[in-house]
């Protein structure tokens, strides 16, 4: 199976972010993925509800919106306002999960849950049946352009065997510091999709560069 390609538009020209969008809207993209921080669960901020209001309108691909943010249950209504297909919320940030993951599915959005790269896939064990999603983070989240970090083969290894043994349907997205060299491998080791931003952004001619990935 090809795997799903979610460009983030973190990495975007914000001056121009819609020429970018367009991009992706005519690229082999599946989804568009959106990171919005709080400068308190991450230490960053990125942008919100009134930019992504304009965000929504222009993409023609689904959003993978991923919340960097403490309490993201408080934002169900914004995050559903947009249309977004799914709705990534941290393991770390919501000591009510199985609550919060219900609330997103009765609200009509794919529930998916992100792990931060010291939280062990063993984690998930209780709550894996339950989502559409996982998103296993390859750099410490706050910032595009960062190295991936090794260990997370493993962690999509350990999580692809979760999945087989519990009989979840669950795909597995991975993010931060994704490319060529390191999607190959991770898609070898069972992701399903791929966010990247700056293998996108950066690169000569980023439509091709979605479209390379897409045929790893
Ligand atoms: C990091 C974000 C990522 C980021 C990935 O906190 O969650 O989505 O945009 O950027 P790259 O692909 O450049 O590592
Ligand atoms: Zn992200």
């Amino acid at each position: 199976m090809k795997p799903i390609i979610s460009p983030s538009i973190l990495s975007a020209d914000f001056g121009y972010l819609a020429k970018d969008i367009e991009m992706i809207n005519r690229s082999e993209a599946g989804w568009v993925h959106i990171d919005v921080m709080d400068g308190v669960f991450v230490p960053n901020i990125s942008f919100g509800f009134p930019v992504l209001k304009y965000v929504a309108q222009l993409s023609q691909k689904p959003l993978d919106v991923h919340l960097m943010i403490v309490q993201p249950e408080k934002f169900i209504p914004e995050v559903k306002a947009l249309g977004a297909h799914v709705m990534n919320v941290h393991y770390e940030a919501c000591p009510h999960l199985h609550r919060v993951v219900q609330q997103i599915r009765e609200a009509g959005m794919q529930p998916a849950v992100t792990i931060n790269p010291a939280t062990p896939v063993s984690l998930l064990k209780d709550i894996i049946e339950d989502v559409y999603m996982v998103l296993v983070m390859s750099v410490n989240p706050g910032f595009g352009g960062q190295k991936f970090i090794e260990h997370t083969i493993v962690k999509v290894q350990e999580l692809r065997e979760l999945i087989t043994v519990t009989g979840s349907q669950a795909l597995i997205e991975v993010d931060g510091g994704v490319n060529l060299e390191t999607g190959a491998r991770l898609v070898a080791a069972g992701a399903d999709v791929l966010v990247a931003g700056n293998a996108v952004f950066a690169a000569p001619d980023p439509e091709e560069a979605i479209r390379a990935l897409r045929n790893l």
